[in-house]
C-alpha cells in the first residue's frame, strides 16, 4: 500500500537544487528575477478589473482594496521568499508541500497550480486578445467577432445584429506565439520579458505622472461611497469584495519561484525576486488607482466593460471647458496605453506559460506525471515537449471558454497556493527548526498565520460556483493521482524502473 503521506527529504531536494547534467540551464541574475515577477504581475489585473471594481465595489476606496490584497500577497510572499530560498527547484509550492505535508498534499497543490498558471495565462490571452481588437479598430481593420470571441459570448454589431463568437483566435495566436518563444530558451524568454517590462512600466508611470496634475480632489468625497444595501456594494463590504477581486492583479510574483532551478544565485536571489517585483507593483497599482478615481468620478466607470475605464480616465486629463466639457489633453495616451498592455499581457502570458511547465517538470521528476514533462530539448536547455502540450492545453481554454469563468478559477486555485505554502513554512519551523535558511519569514507563527487568514478571507469572498469548479477539478486530480501517480511516484516505488 502506498503511503500517502510520504515526504522528500530538503538535503535530496537541495541536491536535486545543485543540478544536473542535461538540466534546465542556470541563466537568470537578480535583476531578470525582479523583471519576471513585474513581467508577471502587471496585467489584466491593474489595466481591466482596477477600473470596473471602483465602479462597482470601492469608489476611490479601491486604494484601501489594493493595500489589503497587497499585505495578504505580502505574508504568502514571505514564506514563499524563505521556501524559495532553502529550496531552490522548479516545483515552488508543490515542491514545499511534497518536503512538509507529503506526497498527497503535494499533488493536490501541484494539480491546483495549473489553474493559477496554465488557467491564468488562458484568461489573460482573451483579455488580449479584447485589446487587440479594439487597437486594430483605431486604424480600421475590423476582425470579425465569430473569429474573436469564445462560443459562449455576443457582440452586436454596428446596425444591430448580435452575433455569436466561434473560437477565439488571437487569444490562440499570442499563446502559440509565448509558447514558442518559451522553447526557445529561457534567457531568451527573460530578454523580451525585460524589454516588455521596461515599457509597461514607463507607460504606467507616464499615466501616473501626467495624470497627476488632474486631479480632482472632489472626486475623492466620499471616499468609501455609503452600501447601496447589497453586500459587497459599496461600503465596507464592498472594499473587502474589491480587495478579492483586484487579488488578480498581484499574481505572479509567486512564478517568480518556479525559476528557482534556473537562477544563478537562488539561495541570495529568489527572495529578493519575489519581495522586490511584489513591492515595485504594489507601489505602482496604490499610484496608478489613485489617479484612475481621481481624474474623475469613479461613477464615470459604471458600465463600462473591462477595457473602458482607463480610457475613460484618460479624456479625463485635460481641462474642463466653459461647457463643462473635458478637451482631453493626451489622446495618443490612448494609444500607448493599448500597446502597452498589449505588450504587457504578453508577458504575463509568458511567465504563467513558464511557471507552468516547470511546475509540472518536478511532478514528472518525482515519477507523478508521465517523463515527457521533464525531457529537457538538448540544444535549447529547456523543457520543449511540456511548453507544446500546454500550448495546446491553454490554447484551448483561450479558443473556447470565456474569460470571466477562468479569471475567478485562477485567483481561487491561486490563493489555495499561497494557504499551502504558509501552512509548509509554519510546519517545517517546527519539524526542523534547525535547517539552515538563507531567507527567514520574520515573525513566525504570526505571518503565516495571517497569511493563512488573509487568503482564507478572500477565497469566501469568491462567487459558490468558483469553489464548485475548484472541487471538479480537484476531483479529476484525485482520479489522475490514484490512477496514475501512486503507481510511479519515485519515493513510494523506489525499485520501480523509470517508464515512458
Ligand atoms: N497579475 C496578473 C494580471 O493582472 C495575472 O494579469
Amino acid at each position: 500500500m502506498a503511503n500517502l503521506w510520504i515526504k522528500k527529504s530538503i538535503s535530496s531536494l537541495q541536491g536535486e537544487a545543485e543540478g544536473e547534467k542535461g538540466g534546465l540551464k542556470r541563466t537568470l541574475s537578480a535583476r531578470s528575477l525582479v523583471a519576471l515577477g513585474i513581467g508577471a504581475i502587471i496585467g489584466a489585473g491593474l489595466f481591466s478589473i482596477t477600473g470596473t471594481a471602483a465602479a462597482n465595489n470601492a469608489g476611490p476606496g479601491i486604494t484601501i482594496s489594493f493595500v489589503i490584497a497587497a499585505v495578504a500577497c505580502a505574508f504568502a510572499g514571505l514564506c514563499y521568499a524563505e521556501f524559495a530560498s532553502m529550496i531552490p527547484v522548479a516545483g515552488s509550492a508543490y515542491t514545499y508541500s511534497y518536503a512538509t505535508m507529503g506526497e498527497f498534499i503535494a499533488w493536490i497543490i501541484g494539480w491546483d497550480l495549473v489553474l493559477e498558471y496554465a488557467v491564468g495565462a488562458a484568461t489573460v490571452s482573451i483579455s488580449w486578445s479584447r485589446y487587440l481588437v479594439k487597437f486594430l479598430g483605431y486604424y480600421d481593420i475590423h476582425l470579425p467577432p465569430e473569429l474573436t470571441l469564445s462560443p459562449f459570448n455576443t457582440a452586436t454589431l454596428a446596425d444591430g445584429t448580435i452575433v455569436s463568437g466561434m473560437v477565439n483566435l488571437p487569444a490562440v495566436f499570442i499563446v502559440i506565439l509565448m509558447s514558442l518563444l518559451l522553447v526557445k530558451g529561457t534567457k531568451e524568454s527573460a530578454l523580451v520579458n525585460g524589454i516588455i517590462v521596461a515599457l509597461k512600466v514607463s507607460v504606467v508611470l507616464i499615466f501616473i505622472c501626467l495624470g497627476w496634475g488632474y486631479i480632482n480632489y472632489d472626486n475623492y468625497s466620499p471616499y468609501v461611497p455609503t452600501n447601496t444595501g447589497e453586500f459587497g456594494n459599496f461600503g465596507m463590504s464592498g472594499i473587502v469584495r474589491a480587495a478579492a477581486i483586484v487579488f488578480f492583479a498581484y499574481i505572479g510574483f509567486d512564478a517568480v519561484s518556479t525559476a528557482a532551478q534556473e537562477a544563478k544565485n537562488p539561495k541570495r536571489d529568489m527572495p529578493i525576486g519575489i519581495l522586490v517585483s511584489l513591492a515595485i507593483c504594489t507601489v505602482l497599482y496604490l499610484l496608478f488607482a489613485h489617479v484612475m478615481t481621481g481624474v474623475t468620478s469613479y461613477t464615470s466607470f459604471q458600465g463600462a466593460d473591462g477595457i473602458a475605464p482607463v480610457a475613460v480616465a484618460i479624456d479625463h486629463m485635460g481641462e474642463i471647458g466653459a461647457n463643462g466639457v473635458v478637451t482631453p489633453a493626451y489622446p495618443w495616451l490612448n494609444k500607448a496605453i493599448i500597446l502597452a498592455i498589449l505588450a504587457g499581457y504578453s508577458s504575463v502570458i509568458l511567465v504563467m506559460l513558464m511557471g507552468q511547465s516547470r511546475v509540472f517538470f518536478s511532478m514528472s521528476k518525482d515519477g507523478l506525471l508521465p517523463k515527457v514533462f521533464s525531457a529537457v530539448h538538448p540544444k535549447f536547455g529547456t523543457p520543449a515537449k511540456s511548453n507544446l502540450l500546454f500550448m495546446l492545453f491553454v490554447s484551448l481554454f483561450a479558443a473556447f471558454v470565456p474569460a470571466d469563468i477562468v479569471g475567478e478559477m485562477t485567483s481561487i486555485g491561486t490563493l489555495l497556493a499561497f494557504i499551502l505554502v504558509c501552512v509548509g513554512v509554519l510546519v517545517l519551523r517546527k519539524t526542523q527548526p534547525d535547517l539552515p535558511r538563507a531567507f527567514k519569514t520574520p515573525l513566525v507563527p504570526l505571518v503565516p498565520i495571517l497569511g493563512i487568514a488573509a487568503c482564507l478571507f478572500m477565497m469566501v469572498f469568491l462567487p459558490g460556483d468558483t469553489w464548485l469548479r475548484l472541487i471538479i477539478w480537484l476531483a479529476v486530480g484525485f482520479l489522475i493521482y490514484f490512477g496514475y501517480s501512486v503507481k510511479n511516484s519515485r519515493l513510494n516505488n523506489p525499485n520501480k524502473k523509470d517508464e515512458e
